[in-house]
């Protein structure tokens, strides 16, 4: 399955390419189905319906536990580090979590979790928060994880999406020098979701914490009581394996759907091939796994590949900036993936946190989730890698389940900024405004794939038209990524960010629709508009323009209701760094928001506002121009 030269590669993805059903029937082979499929491939972009595999029979948590264990029953699957710096590690082999996944497996069947029914995950990053992903999976229950950061709205309004029955929590989290509470908002956030049943409760901070009776139980106590075996639920090649809740340009954020076969063998095949994981060695994602990273690239991808990997449940400037080289040193880490606003972080606060720690044990750095900007770039390959490790900037998507775009480690030639060349299977291209695609190299346009690839979502939970509507009806027969990119005189992609309105604050993804509607709940705002704007550590920030007419409050007051609001409605991540009380906003006059005056605005470009003419009222520009702060 392993590329070992770019001459390989390059074969691979000709294959790819001309027989795409034989080069990933070829792949597919090495894993462990119950059945065979009987065709590879069947799809379209225009509904879309898009088949991996089909009639394939399997289970994933078999590919991942089971299939190891004649071989790697003690070896270790996952050393966990805790939040808090000098605590022993807890080491987990693969036969632990062969046990630790099936008793939990065997608490929601007891709960009367069957297959197809869903499941909320909402934890912080421990050990059982992979368990609980795989004990889904086991028994064929979907699992939607939660990011442990989102509001008990945001988590009602994703358990009701979905009508999950069960939910799997913790009484909170550590993060830092902090201890978050996570049960009340789960206590807030089922108020008003009738579907969830039965309630797990991991004890981890040891907060007292409300246990309604007949609903919610203790884990550890529930665990205890099961067997540490449970039959792999046989599961079709395109049964949905989970739903993970993701922002667009409008309305609220969607459940994307993953399917089984396909997806486990993607992200195996990908894990293995862009970070040229070889056996024995320690790898480390430091996503968090309410994010898509942490569902590919924490547990599935790794854990086909029987890896060993570090579960790190802190952050990266806690106690200090140093942890990070700390956890590398301690684990003689050899692949590190993180993401460029961590990078930024750190190399903001210096070398002398880099300087104490030992890091000769690494091979590879990966980078994720944002455009990683060439300094920083420079940094982590200088200061990181000691210019002996390739840096893997892997470009991919919540809806690709799966890396697209990336250098396979010591095989592609990089260059800073650029994902540089599409894996075996993945065509991209890239096209105009009306959608004509542009050939040849040293140009750019909006990024688009022509072909399936086989983790490719397969629908938005309980809205298809909304799938279609969103990524395959801008560019009929393409699906559309909302990215901009560039492509080089080398053929190398560079991605330079997304055209829509959607802005990616520290690699997490938030939709301006969803910050407005939350400010728009604050009492005092009539009208709000959100853009993003360029900032040196987050990469975006979120500047929201609010107009607040007549109110006694002071501004003061009303920013810091208006930060509540969205603490409350979405949860901290998407807190705006600026707010700018407006008394109007730039409208055409068929009442359009003028976004880009607002960026340009936000960006601090204000001599370059561009035309202005077609405005209702263009006084009102002037007006922002002269309170911006
Ligand atoms: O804009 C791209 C950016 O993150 C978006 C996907 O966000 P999400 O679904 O949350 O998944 C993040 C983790 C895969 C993309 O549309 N993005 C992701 N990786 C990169 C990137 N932008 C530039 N370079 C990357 N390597």
């Amino acid at each position: 399955m392993q590329i070992n030269t770019f001459e390989e590669y390059q074969k691979a993805y000709d294959k790819s390419v001309k027989e795409p059903e034989a080069f990933w029937s070829d792949i597919a082979e090495k894993f462990s189905w119950q059945k065979k499929w009987d065709n590879v491939l069947e799809w379209n972009f225009k509904e879309p319906d898009v088949k991996w595999f089909i009639n394939g029979k399997l289970n994933i948590t078999e590919n991942c536990i089971d299939r190891h264990l004649p071989e790697k029953a003690g070896t270790v699957a996952f050393y966990f580090e805790e939040n808090e710096i000098g605590k022993p590690s807890r080491e987990i082999t693969y036969q632990q979590l062969h046990d630790e996944v099936c008793k939990l497996a065997n608490v929601l069947k007891s709960f009367g979790v069957q297959k197809g029914d869903r499941v909320c995950i909402y934890l912080p990053m421990v050990p059982e928060a992979v368990f609980s992903l795989l004990a889904c999976a086991r028994i064929g229950a979907v699992h939607s994880v939660v990011f442990g950061g989102f509001s008990a709205q945001s988590l009602q309004d994703r358990i009701n999406d979905s009508s999950c029955k069960v939910v799997l929590t913790s009484d909170g989290a550590f993060r830092g020098n902090k201890t978050i509470p996570m049960k009340p908002t789960v206590d807030e956030a089922l108020k008003q979701c009738s579907s969830i049943e039965k309630v797990l409760v991991l004890n981890r901070t040891g907060e007292k914490v409300n246990m309604q009776q007949g609903r919610d139980f203790e884990w550890k106590e529930q665990v205890s009581k099961q067997s540490p075996q449970c039959t792999a639920t046989t599961m079709d090649s395109e049964d949905p394996l989970f739903i993970l809740y993701t922002s667009g340009s409008t309305g609220k954020p969607k459940g994307v759907v993953h399917s089984t076969g396909g997806y486990m063998v993607f992200t195996c095949y990908s894990f293995l091939n862009v970070f040229q994981y070889k056996p024995e060695q320690v790898y480390w994602c430091t996503a968090d796994v309410g994010w898509v990273t942490g569902h590919s690239y924490i547990t599935y991808g790794p854990l086909l590949a029987g890896a060993t990997s570090v579960i790190f449940e802190g952050i990266p400037s806690y106690p200090d900036a140093g942890r990070f080289w700390n956890v590398v040193d301690k684990y003689k880490v050899n692949i590190f993936y993180t993401a460029p606003t961590a990078i930024r972080a750190l190399e903001a606060a210096g070398l002398d946190y880099v300087k104490p720690y030992d890091l000769s044990s690494l091979k590879v750095l990966g980078s994720v989730g944002e455009p990683i900007n060439e300094e920083a770039w420079q940094w982590y390959y200088k200061n990181i890698g000691k210019e002996k490790c390739p840096v893997v900037d892997t470009w991919w998507q919540t809806e690709t389940g799966g890396i697209l775009i990336s250098p396979l480690a010591s095989i592609t030639k990089t260059k800073p900024g650029f994902a540089t060349l599409p894996l075996p299977g993945v065509q991209p291209v890239l096209v105009d405004e009306k959608g004509n695609i542009i050939e040849g190299n040293g140009v750019e346009g909006n990024l688009c794939i022509q072909f399936p690839w086989p983790s490719i979502l397969r629908t938005t939970y309980g809205d298809h038209e909304r799938c279609r509507a969103t990524y395959f009806a801008t560019y009929p027969g393409l699906y559309f990524t909302g990215d901009g990119c560039r492509r080089d005189e080398d053929g190398y992609y560079r991605i330079t960010g997304r055209v829509d309105d959607v802005i990616n604050v520290s690699g997490h993804r938030i939709g301006t629709a969803e910050v407005e509607s939350a400010i728009n709940q604050c009492e005092d705002v009539v009208e709000s508009a959100v853009v993003g704007f360029p900032h040196d550590i987050k990469g975006q920030g979120i500047y929201a323009y609010c107009i607040v007419p007549n109110s006694l409050k002071s501004h003061d007051e009303i920013k810091k209701e208006i930060l509540n609001c969205v603490n409350k409605v979405i949860g901290p991540i998407a807190r705006p760094d600026k707010i700018q009380i407006v008394s109007g906003l730039p409208k055409t006059r068929s009442g359009k928001i003028m976004r880009r005056i607002l960026r340009k605005v936000a960006e601090g470009e204000i001599n370059n506002l561009g035309d202005i003419s077609t405005l209702l009222d263009p006084q009102v520009v002037e007006e922002i121009v002269k309170g911006k702060i």
